[in-house]
């Protein structure tokens, strides 16, 4: 059975904010402005609110048993009323709500098939007031996240037609990769019989420079990588991976592929393309698409 779809797709123009529950709350929002330099916008009783940049929050915190990922938000570029009467149209129950942030009024929320997370859609946040030289450290962006799925094909089915992603590549019949604007992926999803939630949150470094001076920072305060630097096949992005306090995988990225011809599906040529030009395509699984540096984390892949 097909799922039901809007007359056109929601435009979901920009990855905003994730939300991690944590049962420390002080610990992973220290974690976020100590290690991580990200700015404290916003803090209630069992909410804090943390921007790398100029939006009002890019992570929120809530107090709550352990869980990553329980809400998405994403920036859309069109009337709200209007996504929100196609998405109704289309049968999808979708709650308007003022209370969802400081500063966002006016919030869509729909549940995300198969997983039960909140999708949030939202036109515009509050700025934060962080500018772009305040810091030589902090990242610049929250660039994707990615989840665990049961079914690959409902999900990306879900994300295209109805928030309007494009398909950027996929690894072997397991792991897809979506973009929601010129960024190679902001949403990619693994599917798993065996795991479910998140499998990493990433920030976006300006260059190599930048990642190594966080990766320095990283070591001072003891905390380790445990995969990379390597550079992934899809995508491109030269990566690490470690561990927040929660265990959450986070990863810290440059490099990350960019098309700039929508129409043609075209990516920005590099000298660490193997295709030119380059398509959005399925990746055999190898050493290629994962790590074309060479070593591999099991635990990582794994699904
Ligand atoms: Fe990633």
């Amino acid at each position: 059975m097909t799922a039901p779809r809007p007359e056109t797709p929601v435009s979901v123009s920009k990855l905003g904010y994730v939300e991690f529950q944590t049962h420390d709350l002080d610990r992973l929002a220290d974690y976020y402005t100590r290690v991580l330099d990200f700015v404290e916008v916003d803090r209630t009783a069992d909410e804090v609110y943390l921007t790398p940049s100029f939006d009002h929050h890019a992570v929120v915190l809530r107090r709550g048993e352990h869980k990553p990922r329980t809400s998405v938000g994403y920036e859309i570029f069109e009337d709200l009323a209007d996504a929100e009467r196609r998405l109704g149209d289309a049968g999808y129950a979708v709650e308007r709500r003022s209370d969802i942030a400081p500063g966002m009024p006016d919030v869509l929320v729909l549940a995300e098939p198969m997983t039960g997370t909140d999708i949030h859609l939202f036109d515009q946040q509050p700025r934060s007031g962080v500018g772009p030289d305040d810091s030589t450290l902090r990242p610049t962006k929250l660039g994707h996240v990615a989840s665990f799925t049961p079914e690959l094909a409902p999900m990306q089915d879900f994300y295209q037609s109805l928030l309007g992603f494009k398909w950027s590549d996929t690894i072997g019949d397991f792991f897809v990769f979506l973009r929601c604007n010129s960024d190679h992926h902001a949403a990619n999803f693994m599917a798993s019989k065996s795991f479910s939630g998140m499998h990493h949150i990433a920030y976006e470094m300006r260059d190599l420079n930048h990642l190594q001076t966080m990766l320095d920072h990283l070591a001072h305060e003891d905390y380790r990588l445990e995969w990379g630097p390597g550079r992934h096949g899809a995508g491109h992005n030269i990566f690490t991976y470690h561990k927040d306090p929660d265990g959450n995988t986070i990863e810290l990225f440059t490099q990350l592929d960019i098309i700039h011809d929508e129409a043609k599906g075209y990516f920005e040529p590099r000298p660490w393309h193997t295709d030119f030009p380059q398509y959005p395509k399925t990746w055999e699984v190898d050493l290629v698409a994962v790590n074309s540096w060479g070593p591999i984390n099991p635990a990582l892949i794994e699904h």
